[in-house]
């Protein structure tokens, strides 16, 4: 028997060093709302996320992730998922949570690929009320009516810094019980992984990172509801001037159609559409060759650009002395 202890990722914090442009981005084109603002950050959802915010945006002077959010099933299973991070010398702490957003106290830990990972049980589901409430029952707040209308949070796809950062950080996210679906190796050589706990194709992604440094990010996805959103995205990025960096697509692994594109502030985002759902317990995780499947694990049609390969640009000296100094005394990297 396996007792799941993560429900989902709840929230993902994403740096910009350029606060208004990347907020027109994410309200003005992908057309999420903001449900509030407290020092230099900017708390957003989509229309069906479940809880008040599922992306969190904080002006810094450099572009990344901050904090990886995932709710337990439980106060036991969060109990369960600390000691797990615990054993791996992984913890970090308390912190008082986002009270005011519905979400209570939770465990931070990081990553063996560097970034900042936070458990929480407390969440409280957020639906609209007044003019924002929806003519739907089942669904938290209306439909925006501008932009692409993006969805909810789909996953956060991260990069580990070497070969043993990749193999501790997947060994970690199995024990906190991550279905492992797809698997993309090289030669003999593993070199990402596509997983979830929600029952989807992934709700994480890891891959080996070519630069070598610590925490960084590939990217953050949102789902979308037809797949004519993605077409309708496309036009849009190009209409106002943003980078898109990949797609519109149909990838081999999790088999759905994608969009990425470079927000002003230099995160790569992603728009989904599709995929398969896996609860299949007893599933094997498919594995694809880079030689022998080419670049089908990646796109079928449609094609990427030279820069989606190199994810959020995070150069060393720009992540925060804070970050710096836990990668160092917690995973022994140098940064
Ligand atoms: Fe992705």
């Amino acid at each position: 028997m396996v007792n799941k202890l993560l429900s989902q990722l709840a929230s993902v914090e994403i740096l910009t060093p350029k606060i208004d442009d990347t907020l027109w981005f994410f309200k003005d084109i992908l057309g999420l709302h903001e449900v509030g603002r407290k020092d230099r950050s900017v708390y957003l959802r989509g229309w069906e996320d479940w809880y008040a915010y599922s992306l969190k945006v904080t002006e810094s002077d450099t572009a990344g992730v901050k904090e990886i959010v995932w709710r337990t099933y439980s106060e036991k299973d969060l109990i369960d998922s600390i000691n797990i991070v615990n054993s791996n010398g992984l913890g970090l702490g308390w912190d008082e949570g986002e009270p005011d957003m519905g979400v209570g106290k939770g465990y931070k830990f990081i990553l063996p690929s560097g970034q900042i990972g936070k458990l929480v049980w407390e969440m409280k589901i957020w639906r609209a009320s007044g003019e924002l409430r929806s003519g739907y029952k089942a669904r938290p707040m209306k439909k925006p009516t501008k932009g692409v209308q993006a969805k909810d949070l789909s996953h956060i796809f991260i990069f580990a810094y070497n070969d043993e950062s990749l193999a501790k950080t997947v060994e970690l996210l199995k024990r906190l019980t991550f279905k492992v679906n797809e698997i993309l190796k090289e030669g003999d050589k593993r070199i990402a992984y596509w997983m979830a706990v929600n029952g989807t194709a992934h709700d994480l992604a890891v891959s080996l990172d070519p630069s070598g440094v610590p925490a960084r990010l590939n990217h953050v996805t949102f789902n979308v509801d037809y797949a004519d959103d993605i077409l309708k995205a496309a036009d849009f990025y190009t209409d106002y001037g943003l980078e898109i960096v990949g797609g519109p697509l149909r990838h081999g692994i999790t088999d759905s159609h994608s969009l990425y594109v470079k927000e002003p502030g230099g995160n790569v985002i992603e728009l989904l559409h599709g995929g398969y759902l896996n609860v299949v317990p007893d599933w094997e995780p498919i594995v694809w060759d880079t030689k022998e499947d080419e670049n089908r694990w990646l796109y079928y049609w449609g094609h990427v650009k030279e820069a989606f390969w190199h994810g959020s640009p995070i150069p060393a000296n720009r992540v925060s002395d804070e970050l710096k100094e836990i990668v160092r005394q917690k995973l022994g990297a140098k940064i």
